[in-house]
């Protein structure tokens, strides 16, 4: 169990909230095309962009840890 964070200062995005985006989104493509998509739906990453390599890795976590 991941406890919550704020991944995305700017935003105010928290690891759930890109969980969550990631469970709604079905199709996993790549780890690239998901994060567009996660971005669009929480508008993480969309300021300075610091977070980006972070939002990476807990996609590319969540998408190689099954069906969490
Ligand atoms: S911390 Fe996510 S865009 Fe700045």
């Amino acid at each position: 169990m991941v406890e919550n964070y704020i991944v995305c200062n700017c935003k105010q995005v928290s690891y759930n909230d890109i969980a969550e985006a990631l469970h709604n989104h079905t199709k996993f493509d790549d780890v690239l095309s998901t994060f567009k998509n996660i971005q669009e739906v929480t508008n993480c990453s969309t300021g300075c962009g610091g977070c980006h390599q972070k939002v990476l890795d807990i996609i590319s976590e969540i998408m190689s840890g099954a069906n969490a």
